[in-house]
């Protein structure tokens, strides 16, 4: 009871201090969304940015001010990560709340995935925020405090056909972070995991194919039964859930503000069940079970299968 008024207190004793946070992929869903919370609130220094592309599109919906910064970031770029990092601590002394929002999600199964589309998947979820990280990382330390926010998603948890490569970025951001946790306790710094499930946005037309998974051949291969139903199942899902990107980026506020913010913070309700679902299922059982609830999966690639019974137990 002491420690919430203590805590509620110092919420409510006025700061002079404006904590630096830096916001990445600020052009839509959950990041765009931010950006409009954190453009309200006077008591934060804030960089929100976006790629070279959809940057004039962001700079239409917000003024720019001393405390209200937009930049050009893209994520896989070294030189734009050292030049803004270095601008930040040029002028403002460093991030203080980092928050890993931009992302991709590649539409492919593992087969038609290549080495140069794993490496784009990789790099926009996991090797740009981990650089981020990095640069951040001594200021924080120096100050004594700080805060990571990863966005990571239910895909970090469970992996589902289709999306094999974006929920590998997403266990490597995951598993970074876990152990990122127990690093940076000692100096005061929070590591924190968003992990939304289904989200009722547009984010789906932002999919990406590869040539092969591409809409255009699912009729040709082995795989067009797994595309044709596991992208409309996602759709619908994505469609079906109450959980906006304003709710997620809520949910970031609240962990921004928030003192010993938890590591792992389920976003929406299918997360929260698939993460107790996962902690009291042994995996042998939930995975066929999730198996007979993906849209006519038992019937996926009939018409190409040579599956055989019996193991390999070899010659005596
Ligand atoms: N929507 C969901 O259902 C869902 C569920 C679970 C987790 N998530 C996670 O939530 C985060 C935000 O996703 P969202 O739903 O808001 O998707 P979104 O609407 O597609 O937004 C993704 C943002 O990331 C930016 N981005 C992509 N690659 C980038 C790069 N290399 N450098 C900088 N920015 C880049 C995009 O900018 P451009 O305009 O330049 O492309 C866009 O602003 C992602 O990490 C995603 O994995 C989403």
């Amino acid at each position: 009871m002491l420690r919430r008024l203590w805590y509620w207190m110092k919420r409510h004793t006025p700061q002079t201090f404006k904590p630096v946070i830096l916001v990445t992929g600020c052009s839509s869903g959950i990041g765009l969304a931010l950006a409009k919370f954190l453009y309200r609130m006077p008591q934060y220094r804030v960089v929100i940015t976006a790629r070279r592309a959809s940057l004039e599109t962001v700079r239409g919906r917000f003024q720019e001010s001393e405390r209200f910064w937009l930049r050009e970031l893209d994520v896989t770029s070294q030189r734009d990560r050292d030049r803004l990092i270095q601008e930040i601590e040029e002028k403002w002394g460093g991030v203080n709340i980092l928050v890993n929002n931009a992302g991709v999600s590649y539409r492919s199964v593992v087969e038609h995935m290549t080495a140069d589309d794993e490496f784009r998947q990789m790099n926009a979820n996991y090797f740009g925020p981990v650089e981020l990280i990095r640069l951040v990382l001594p200021t924080m330390r120096r100050l004594g405090r700080g805060k990571i926010i990863n966005i990571s998603s239910v895909s970090g948890m469970l992996a589902m056909p289709t999306m094999a490569s974006y929920s590998a970025s997403k266990y490597a951001l995951e598993g970074l972070s876990e152990a990122l946790w127990y690093e940076t306790k000692p100096f005061g710094i929070d590591v924190s995991l968003i992990q939304p499930g289904f989200i009722r946005s547009n984010s789906f037309k932002n999919v990406y194919y590869t040539k092969l998974s591409h809409p255009d051949h699912w009729q040709e291969g082995i795989y067009g039964d797994y595309y044709a139903n596991m992208s409309p199942f996602i759709e619908k899902l994505m469609g079906l859930s109450r959980t906006d990107p304003f709710d997620v980026a809520r949910l970031v506020i609240k962990v921004i503000q928030q003192e010993n913010p938890p590591l792992w913070i389920p976003a929406t309700i299918d997360a929260r069940i698939f993460y107790y679902l996962r902690r009291w299922i042994p995996r042998r059982f939930l995975m066929p079970l999730l198996f007979a609830a993906l849209p006519k999966a038992r019937t996926w690639g009939s018409q190409h299968t040579k599956k055989r019974t019996g193991t390999f137990r070899g010659a005596g």
